[in-house]
């Protein structure tokens, strides 16, 4: 697709469901008591796959575009499925729902995409490991396909080295199952939409600090869960709403959770006019209205306990940093590498050859903004966030900009190009 730059940007957006907040519907619904409504479910490739994996094991889930229904099975009611579990590009589904494999009385296969198949799981496969499961990644790579032979659980405290929700989410899933407690620590706090979510199925699930803990559960109650929009399909928006000139985007409905609002924070420190309107709570995730507008940005630093917060947004920050004036560090965000693309090479490599000043470091990159950009050619590395950041910095660049695979963006966010087109005057 070709994309060229824009004058200005005005109106009002809603945006799409959370991913996060969507596959954990699933997964618990699935394995709860009674029915569950999802409303405003995110209709994602990604989120697609976690219903089809549930539906292979005998979980009754009624698709009706904008609410999805599930309608449980139980804990301990999945069947074993007849073919292989297929997560597609999704990481969120393969980490998490190998949680719940490991527990259950049946063995069962799980692969994916050929970007999948590169991404790591022995960060799962090693606590799952300890709790007394038995996984196998069948290459031995360390990678998918992965062979789960459902085992007896018991609870451990696990360390982890990683700040990674999809790593908690997992232990914890496990966890329902296991004998005993069990409990995770990060080293910093990543996404809890998983201990908010078991907590209103009726699991008993505490947070300390970086610290969470659950007990095994006898039954989970399904429930109505109204999913808020996805702040990091609204990250675009705020991004787009703030460089190009004569601009104002209203953002309505956006989930502003303290683990994932990073991005409001970091534009605020760049000097960015964003405004919090109307906030309110839903099944215990903070929501809101975002509304930006054009902004004279300055540089800023960005790590440490800021990082989980903001990781998907990474690369449409970066973009953000190019038309900043002065320096802009991104650090401790080595987890960048192992997303759907390694993430600090594309958008160095891209947004260089663009014109831009970014030097990519060991965990992160830095960024001398207020160099022009032009159009090249974007090959997106089928990464939905890398051909949505760089359809924003094509909004502010000369020439053409044209990116390849730009339909990835079915990922997380199926009518981007869409409401972008919808705030062109
Ligand atoms: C997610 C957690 C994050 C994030 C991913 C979704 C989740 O990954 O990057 O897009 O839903 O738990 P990590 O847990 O690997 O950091």
């Amino acid at each position: 697709m070709n994309f060229t730059n824009t004058s200005s940007l005005k109106g009002e957006i809603t945006i799409p469901g959370d991913k996060s907040i969507s596959h954990r519907a699933i997964m618990l619904g699935a394995i709860s008591d009674g029915t569950t409504e999802v409303k405003n479910f995110l209709q994602g490739a990604d989120c697609l796959s976690t219903i089809d994996c549930f539906r292979k094991m005998g979980v009754s889930i009624e698709n009706l575009s904008d609410t999805v229904i599930i309608h449980g099975n139980g804990l301990h009611g999945l069947k074993a499925p007849d073919s292989i579990l297929d997560a597609g590009n999704s990481g969120t589904t393969t980490r998490l729902i190998s949680g719940i494999l490991s527990a259950q009385n049946f063995s069962c296969r799980l692969d994916g995409d050929d970007s999948l198949r590169t991404r790591p799981m022995k960060r799962i496969i090693t606590p799952l490991t300890q709790m007394g499961a038995d996984i196998d990644s069948i290459n031995g790579n360390g990678c998918v396909p992965l062979k789960i032979n459902g085992s007896k659980l018991h609870g451990i405290h696990y360390d982890s080295p990683v700040a990674s929700a999809q790593v908690k989410s997992a232990i914890l899933l496990a966890g329902l199952y296991a004998e005993g407690e069990t409990s995770v620590t990060e080293p910093y706090l990543s996404r809890n939409h998983s201990e908010l979510m078991l907590k209103y199925f009726g699991a008993d699930v505490t947070s300390v600090g970086t610290t969470a803990t659950v007990s095994p559960a006898t039954k989970l109650t399904g429930g109505s869960i109204d999913v808020p929009g996805d702040i990091s399909s609204a990250a675009y928006f705020i991004a787009a709403g703030l460089i190009v000139p004569d601009s104002e985007i209203l953002i309505k409905n956006v989930g502003i959770n303290p683990t994932r609002d990073g991005i409001i924070k970091a534009v605020q420190a760049m000097g960015g006019n964003i405004t919090i309107m109307n906030r309110r709570n839903s099944g215990g995730e903070d929501t809101a209205d975002i509304l930006v507008k054009s902004s004279e940005l300055n540089g800023t630093e960005i790590g440490g306990s800021l990082i989980p917060t903001l990781i998907d947004e990474i690369p449409v920050i970066a973009v953000l940093a190019c038309f900043a004036s002065g320096t802009t560090v991104i650090k401790n965000a080595e987890e960048l590498k192992v997303k759907e693309s390694n993430r600090i090479d594309v958008m160095v490599n891209n947004l260089s050859a663009m014109g831009a000043d970014i030097t990519a470091t060991d965990d992160g990159m830095i960024i001398n903004g207020g160099r022009p950009l032009h159009g090249i050619t974007i090959d997106s590395k089928l990464d939905h966030r890398i051909a949505m950041s760089f359809t924003i910095a094509s909004l502010m660049s000369e020439g053409e900009t044209e990116i390849t695979g730009a339909e990835v963006v079915k990922i997380s966010y199926p009518d981007f190009y869409k409401d972008l087109e919808s705030l062109k005057n």
